[in-house]
């Protein structure tokens, strides 16, 4: 096969998730012929607004409301009756989903167990405030060699007497922990056999049918889930989720080499979020925060948690920058600062006297560090009509070179809305 140079593109989230990533992947898959998810599960929720119109997707990669192929890749934990529900309810608004949608067999499969482990956890202290869709016991089982890969449903023998070993097990510790459980291991072989009967047509080996795409010059677009801060080795430990969730997951989550990574687009909003429990340095717990979460519909896409607020992390995206091997960056809703008098961009930590520029990989210091902000004049004009970077307001423009100054990269679009014609590319 002659193999050409990669057309590969990732689209990751430098913040804490939620960066509009689903707009982005949705902008960007127009001209993908593949769509790849690497990691991360249900837990995802990536907004794609089209003409007004609203689609929240979690396990099926953003690329769907277009003509490229998609492909949940082996590095995705999946959640076979959540995978069934959403075929189902792009089918019913008229999104085709067939062969244009491929699941790794090698991906692992969100148990039952895993579900109630999860809210288990959850209801006790020391909580993550995770989405409670099951994450972290199935990445747990499969980095204990303990879980169910898509391959193994077809295995009815082996299926069963893992799931019945599994379900022994967690039953004892729901008991033994929480006072919960007990599951029926024969119930849930039988319900799990229904699913995977209907699955079947998506299911392949999907390491050769990307790295072929890649290898033939097919543009391939991966499409990152949560966000630097949550990725599990460089975020905020241990609120983070349990996946590498940038750029350095594609490898692992695909069997695409890193050799063949070449554009890297990292997205932040122009202000910053947070779901869940975990230290976030610029919070704003005030009025200009509770303003940003009303203008900018800050609420969980998956949980519908209402999300935190607070300025942009400078400190926080520079290191998602440098782990990602940021091309260019993705700035999404400067429309939401309009109106602003003022608005500030965190510059550093301040620790016991000192100033730091770097996250402290201690998070208990972490959650005591002071923000140390730069100041810019706000604007007030409506961005959602705007499509040329030289037609923003000039207090806006001031703010994005100051961006992509402090983050070392350049600011490639900059959305000024939620729905898919509210973007302005700068080349
Ligand atoms: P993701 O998880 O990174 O895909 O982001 P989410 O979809 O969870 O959250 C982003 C939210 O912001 C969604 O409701 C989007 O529709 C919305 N959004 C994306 N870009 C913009 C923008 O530029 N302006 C505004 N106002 N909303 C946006
Ligand atoms: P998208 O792809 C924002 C957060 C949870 C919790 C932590 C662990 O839409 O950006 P988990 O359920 O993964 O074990 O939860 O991670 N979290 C997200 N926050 N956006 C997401 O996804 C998230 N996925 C997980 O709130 O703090
Ligand atoms: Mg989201």
């Amino acid at each position: 096969m002659k193999r050409t140079e990669p057309k590969t593109t990732c689209v990751v989230g430098a913040q804490w998730g939620d960066e509009g990533k689903g707009k982005i992947v949705d902008l960007m898959a127009k001209e993908a012929d593949v769509v790849v998810r690497f990691q991360g599960g249900g837990n995802a929720g990536h907004t794609v607004v089209v003409n007004g119109e609203k689609f929240v997707l979690h396990l099926i990669p953003s690329g769907i409301l277009h003509k490229s192929r998609c492909i949940i890749a082996n590095g995705v934990v999946v959640d076979l009756i959540q995978m069934l529900e959403e075929i189902d309810h792009l089918r019913g608004r008229g999104v085709a989903v067939g062969k244009n949608l491929i699941l790794s067999d090698r991906a692992h499969v969100v148990m039952p167990y895993h579900k109630f482990l999860d809210k288990l956890a959850e209801s006790g202290s020391g909580k993550i405030g995770t989405t409670q869709r099951g994450i972290g016991p199935c990445y747990a089982d499969k980095a204990a060699r303990k879980g169910v890969r898509v391959a193994d449903l077809y295995n009815p023998g082996f299926f069963r007497a893992r799931v019945r070993a599994m379900t022994e097990e967690k039953n004892a510790i729901m008991k033994a922990l929480y006072g919960g459980g007990p599951l029926d291991a024969d119930r849930i072989v039988e319900e799990y056999s229904g699913y995977a009967e209907r699955i079947r047509p998506f299911v392949a080996d999907t390491v050769p049918i990307v790295n072929e795409a890649v290898d033939r010059g097919k543009r391939v677009l991966f499409e990152g889930a949560q966000g630097s801060m949550l990725d599990i080795d460089f975020g905020t430990y241990p609120y983070v989720t349990s996946s590498n969730s940038d750029a350095c997951g594609i490898p692992a989550g695909t069997g695409v080499p890193p050799s063949k990574i070449r554009r890297v687009v990292g997205v932040a909003k122009a202000y910053c979020t947070r779901v869940g429990e975990g230290p976030f340095p610029t919070e704003l717990l005030n009025a200009t925060g509770d303003r940003l979460r009303e203008v900018g519909g800050e609420y969980g896409a998956t949980t519908g948690r209402p999300r935190r607020c607070g300025w942009f992390d400078g400190v926080a995206s520079r290191y998602a920058a440098m782990i990602n091997g940021t091309t260019e960056m993705a700035i999404t809703k400067l429309d939401v600062l309009s109106g602003l008098d003022e608005i500030r961009f965190g510059v550093g930590y301040r620790l016991d006297g000192k100033t730091l520029d770097l996250l402290p990989t201690d998070t208990n210091l972490l959650a005591k560090v002071e923000p140390v902000y730069r100041t810019f004049k706000g604007w007030s004009e409506d961005l959602s009509k705007v499509i040329r970077f030289a037609d923003l307001p000039g207090r806006a423009r001031i703010y994005l070179q100051f961006l992509e100054r402090f983050l070392k990269v350049k600011v490639t679009m900059i959305s000024v809305g939620a729905d898919r014609e509210k973007i302005i590319l700068r080349t």
